[in-house]
């Protein structure tokens, strides 16, 4: 299990500490409820209202449970004392050559800047090593600046992909890097 320690002063609504593990089945519910949060807040203004008020917690909690079941698929999540705080999902079907992608990675907004998304990244990227990938894609829509330059300050580099986001409705951006 992977120990992260809060790293930052001021902020004081934030965890000071957590832990990071794969997912079980019975965490879908509170993954759902993450994924909610994060993303109504994340989106705001990004995405139209329409999608952002329709997110459902049954349908994403089933969502989850079928990520977590999958062979060769993974979520991680980062836990608290509070709670669940942040999570990635993983998937290497293998069928596009060694080709991993990262299909999530969110950090409730309270505790984004602690150090979270970095360890959740990590794992994920070598949890896609593990799983036999040599090279790691993601989505990142084309307006999420944060999450761009996030991903630029760890290697990523945009593959020239490009397509709507099924699910937000806005235009998205193909990354890509090595791992190992
Ligand atoms: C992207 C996200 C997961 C990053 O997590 P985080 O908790 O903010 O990041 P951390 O505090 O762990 O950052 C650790 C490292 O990344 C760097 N970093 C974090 N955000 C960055 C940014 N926007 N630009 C450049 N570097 C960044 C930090 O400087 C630090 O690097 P260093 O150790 O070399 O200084 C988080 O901001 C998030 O959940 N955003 C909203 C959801 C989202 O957009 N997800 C992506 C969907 S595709």
């Amino acid at each position: 299990m992977w120990r992260g320690l809060w790293q930052q002063r001021g902020m004081p609504n934030t965890v000071r500490a957590w832990t990071l593990r794969k997912a079980r089945e019975a965490d879908a519910p509170k993954l759902a409820e993450l994924k909610i949060a994060t993303w109504k807040t994340v989106y705001k203004g990004v995405a139209p209202d329409e999608v952002l008020k329709a997110l459902d917690a049954k349908a994403e909690a089933e969502k989850f449970r079928k990520h977590i079941a999958a062979e060769r698929e993974n979520v991680l999540v980062a836990e608290s004392r509070d709670g669940l705080i942040g999570y990635a999902v993983t998937a290497f079907s293998g069928a596009e050559g060694a080709t991993g992608e990262l299909v999530s990675l969110y950090v409730l907004p309270a505790s984004i800047g602690a150090g979270v998304g970095q360890q959740l990244f990590d794992m994920a990227l070598t949890d896609l090593a593990e799983l036999g990938a040599g090279e790691a894609f993601l989505w990142v829509l084309e307006a999420n600046a944060r999450a761009r330059a996030f991903y630029e300050h760890h290697g990523f580099k945009d593959d020239g992909g490009r397509k709507e986001c099924e699910e937000l409705r806005k235009p998205a951006m193909r990354y890509r890097r090595r791992v190992e």
